[in-house]
């Protein structure tokens, strides 16, 4: 392994190179998510994962346009991913939805844009502006779910939109073999950069993680979310082994369950919109966790304690393990 730093990027199977450290910006309440973003770029993050769900882009944009305009990084320094959500699959309403999150983002193109989840709703207006248009029901009350839209319906749109030069790279997020099988059997012309999945010490996802950067899916990246299992009592960094370990390495347990998904080659997207932990999480290149400390936090992936899972929310099926 090469020595990690705060500048340290992986080369994707598209040539982009994309910075290992990303701040997540699910749930970060769009009052607090524009300092969140401005103290995060001042303390060195060149990556942040945004997508149309989280409601929050057009504070996001607010503050990329702050951070560049006074200087304190180039637009071309930064990585900004964003996600297109599951009812804007339809090929005449991708690109609605993506001129939407580049224009909430003031940005001129995307650094990734990603299919947030293999399965598709019914369209609900390319605003996501309540509830209701983000998981459309029937009269019912059941969800909206459209049963078939092909995977390249919506991929073909991205892979036109990478053409353009409006984004740079196009990827997953939530796939399982399946579905990438699926996917890839589509005859698509660009292959995915990476898959966006789950993963932290209480749910490894080793088995997909090896998968998808296999010869058989021309090496795809895994960005882990949930890296810090979500934070709080029952989460990985309340976990006694993981405590004992910080303390062995004067870091604290975000510190040492960050710094294990980076050393296992996990591009990651941790959120804070705490100031403090946002420069925490990211001052993690000043120790490295040797073999033994490494096998001690992975071995606690035996819970197998998925913080997201659709079936809890949605009554939807998405995932295979
Ligand atoms: N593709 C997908 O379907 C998908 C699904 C889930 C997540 N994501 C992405 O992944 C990102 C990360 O996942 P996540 O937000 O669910 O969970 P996470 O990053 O694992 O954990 C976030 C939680 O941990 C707290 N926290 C952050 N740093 C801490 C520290 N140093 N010490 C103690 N607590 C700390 C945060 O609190 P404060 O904010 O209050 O500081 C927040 O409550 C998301 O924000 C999103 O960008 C993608």
């Amino acid at each position: 392994m090469s020595k990690l730093n705060i500048n340290s990027r992986i080369t994707l199977n598209d040539g982009t190179q994309m910075p290992i450290i990303g701040l997540g910006t699910w749930r970060s309440e769009p009052q607090k998510v524009k300092e969140a973003v401005i103290v995060a770029i001042e303390s060195g993050y060149r990556h942040i994962d945004c997508a149309a769900l989280y409601g929050n882009e057009k504070e996001i944009g607010e503050a990329l346009e702050e951070v560049i305009k006074r200087g304190v990084v180039k637009r071309e320094e930064l990585w900004i991913t964003s996600k297109i959500w599951n009812t804007h699959k339809r090929a005449a309403n991708v690109r609605a939805a993506f001129e939407k999150t580049l224009s909430d983002l003031k940005l001129e193109y995307l650094d990734q844009y990603l299919i947030h989840w293999p399965i598709a709703f019914e369209f609900a207006g390319i605003e996501l502006k309540d509830y209701a248009c983000i998981v459309p029901r029937e009269e019912s009350g059941k969800i909206a779910k459209v049963d078939f839209v092909p995977f390249k319906e919506t991929w073909g749109e991205l892979e036109k939109l990478v053409e353009e030069g409006k984004i740079k790279s196009i990827g997953i997020s939530n796939f399982s073999v399946t579905d990438t099988c699926n996917l890839y059997a589509e005859n698509i012309k660009i292959k995915p950069a990476v898959n966006q999945i789950e993963a932290h010490p209480y749910f490894t996802n080793t088995r997909l993680m090896q998968t998808m950067k296999s010869s058989q899916f021309k090496e795809i990246n895994t960005v882990a979310y949930c890296p810090l299992g979500r934070g709080g009592e029952n989460a990985p960094i309340s976990d006694p082994v993981v405590i004992e370990i910080a303390q062995k390495y004067s870091k604290s347990p975000a510190q040492v369950v960050i710094r294990w998904a980076l050393q296992r080659g996990s591009i990651i997207v941790p959120k804070s919109v705490t100031p403090e932990r946002i420069k925490e999480n990211i001052n993690v290149f000043d120790f490295e966790l040797n073999e033994e400390d490494m096998n001690k936090i992975s071995e606690l992936g035996k819970k197998r304690k998925r913080a997201v899972d659709p079936i809890g929310s949605w009554g939807i099926s998405v995932f295979e393990d």
